[in-house]
């Protein structure tokens, strides 16, 4: 469980959605047993949502992980395009796979490397942007992300309370005690940024969602 939302109510909201079948529960199942981790149910849910509220049809992603994410993007966008950024070899070769099996090769670009080098070298704008890479870069990654994000876009970050961390030092593991103060920097960081409307929600591992103002 999370530490973030009252274990009986994650509960009752996960048994509300829907079970996926074929090769989405396929990649669930190998996520599990391999230890990727890769988006929650109730996240999921939410980013489908948002992507259709949105109507968005230029995403980018950070953190490709097998592609679940990318794969549930793109699905949901109703004919939008998905790059996404990776710099382990082996999840591209797992996600590439995956995406070839959900017939999206066409839509989901996965451009190999750090994002840190990868982010400013993009071109073009995106009407949605999700974070889901190493926690404590994503400050690092902020600045390229506001810019590339459209007037009107929407920025998700993943896993922003981290396991309730960020929420309370009662929980902060010592060794993990930079990577929550960078959090925290970074979640003041958009809520106070005049360009930015944001809020978090509890669910999953704690998602931040920024609306990128239209004059911004
Ligand atoms: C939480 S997983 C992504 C899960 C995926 N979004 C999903 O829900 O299906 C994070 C991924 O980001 C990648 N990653 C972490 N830091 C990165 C960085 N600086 N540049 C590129 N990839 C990164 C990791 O290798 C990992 O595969």
């Amino acid at each position: 469980m999370s530490n973030i939302v009252n274990p009986l109510i994650e509960e009752y909201i996960r048994n509300t959605i829907c079970k996926n079948e074929g090769l989405l529960k396929e990649m669930e199942e190998y996520a599990l047993e391999n230890h990727v981790p890769i988006v929650q149910p109730e996240v999921s849910k939410l980013l489908e949502v948002i992507t259709k509220i949105q109507g968005a049809k230029d995403i980018l992603e950070v953190g490709t992980a097998i592609g679940y994410s990318a794969i549930i993007f793109c699905q949901s966008s109703d004919g939008g395009k998905v790059t996404t950024i990776e710099r382990r070899a082996d999840m591209i070769e797992k996600a590439q796979t995956y995406i070839a099996t959900a017939g999206l090769s066409s839509s989901i670009n996965i451009l190999q490397g750090s994002a840190e080098e990868v982010l400013p070298s993009l071109e073009g704008t995106y009407d949605l942007i999700f974070l889901d890479a190493a926690k404590g870069q994503y400050m690092e990654f902020l600045a390229s992300c506001i810019h590339l994000l459209k007037p009107g876009g929407v920025l998700i970050s993943d896993n922003v309370l981290y396991k309730g961390m960020v929420a309370s030092n009662e929980y902060v593991i010592r060794r993990k005690k930079t990577i929550v103060k960078r959090m925290r920097t970074y979640l003041d960081y958009i809520m106070e940024n005049p360009k930015l409307v944001s809020c978090l929600l509890p669910i999953g591992d704690g998602v931040a969602i920024s609306y990128k103002n239209k004059e911004a």
